[in-house]
Formats: structure tokens, sequence, C-alpha cells
């Protein structure tokens, strides 16, 4: 095959845009479309499709944030106006938000953890389906995505769970990379 230097360039340089650096515009239905189709296009052992997505956007982030905080102050009476708030915000200023939902298909032929790598595959690829058309985006799983009952309010049913949220949108900053792993540290070559 072709070198592809485009999409060399950016496996090298991509990063995350965190949910506070994501603003309007988000993709438009058409281009949601294609982050979906490009995001669910993942190695799937045995074909169980073992994942679900949950669409968050427009006026549902602020609702499903006001049934988080809800969720949040039931459990942590003490949690004051400032952290109900926090609770409230958690799918803003992000345009859009992808729930990824683990839906595993008991069979021996894919154990579990290859299912959940499936649905870790969807998170990532969704995040680069997004960078693809212009966007930004960022790959989180906060409380919200560990709570039964915050999980159940957005979406799961029995036996499913979260494994990623990612938020996509227009990016409002550029920012700086992280420290990368040094590769003597984490590569060495097998030897009998
Ligand atoms: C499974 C998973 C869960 C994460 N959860 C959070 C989170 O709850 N909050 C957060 O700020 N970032 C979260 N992150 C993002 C990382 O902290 C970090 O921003 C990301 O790894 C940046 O790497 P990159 O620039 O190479 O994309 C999560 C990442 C992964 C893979």
């Amino acid at each position: 095959m072709p070198i592809n230097a485009a999409l060399r360039d950016y496996l090298k340089t991509r990063r995350s845009v965190g949910i506070g650096f994501l603003k309007d515009p988000g993709p438009t239905p058409e281009e949601l479309q294609e982050i979906l189709t490009i995001g669910t296009r993942v190695p799937d052992h045995g074909k169980f499709v073992p994942w679900r997505l949950i669409l968050i956007e427009g006026d549902d982030r602020l609702r499903a944030g006001e049934k988080l905080a809800a969720i949040a102050k039931r459990k942590r009476p003490d949690l004051d106006e400032a952290g109900m708030e926090i609770e409230r915000r958690q799918f803003l200023p992000a345009p859009l938000t992808i729930g990824v939902l683990l839906s595993p298909k008991p069979n021996p032929k894919s154990p579990e953890i290859e299912q959940l790598l499936s649905a870790g595959n969807v998170c990532f690829n969704l995040s680069h389906a997004a960078f693809a058309l212009g966007f930004a985006a960022s790959w989180t799983n906060r409380w919200y995505g560990f709570d039964v009952d915050a999980q159940t309010m957005l979406g799961a049913r029995g036996g499913e769970r979260f494994v990623g949220f990612v938020h996509i949108g227009t990016p409002t900053a550029v920012i700086e990379d992280r420290d990368r792993p040094n590769l003597d540290d984490v590569v060495s070559r097998w030897r009998s």
C-alpha cells in the first residue's frame, strides 16, 4: 500500500482536547452519521457487536446534568451548591458526548476482555473520526461511568456498563502535548 502521509502525521501528533476546551459548532447530522460509521468500524472477534452508543447533545446535556446532580446529592448529602453545579455541567460545553457501553454477549469464542477491548476501540475510533472531520475530542470515564444508578439513568441496560464518554466539538485552544513514554522503558525484545 502507498504511504498515507496525512494519516501518519495525524497519528504521530494527535492528542486529546479536554471537554472544557470544546465548543459549538458540533457535528451536523450528516457529520455525526459519518463519525458513528467510522467509530463503529472496529475489530470485533466473533462479530458479536458487544457495544452500544448513547448520544447526549443539545438541551439533553443539561437535563442529563440535572439528573446526575440529583443522583450525586442523594449519594453525598453534603454536596454543596458549587459541587451540584459541577455535576449539572458534566456534559458542557462540548456540543456532543457519545457514551460507549460495553454490551457483552457471553460466548466462549470471545471472552469478555476481548469484547471490552472492542468497546474501547470504539471510543478511540470515535475520537479519530472527530479529528478526521475537523473537530477535536476527548475520552473520559468519570464517576457516572461507574455508578450503577448514573449508568442506568444515562441509558445502560442490564449487564451493560459504560467504558467511556467521547466528548466532541470545535477546539477553543491548542493544547500542549504531554510527555510520552520512552520506548526503551516499555519495549523489549523476547529472548529465549
Ligand atoms: C479509559 C479512560 C478514561 C479516562 N477518564 C478521564 C476522566 O475521567 N477525566 C479526565 O479528565 N480524563 C480522562 N481520560 C483522559 C486522560 O486523562 C488523558 O486526558 C488522555 O489520556 C490524554 O491523552 P492523549 O492526549 O494522548 O489523547 C481518560 C482516558 C481513558 C483512556
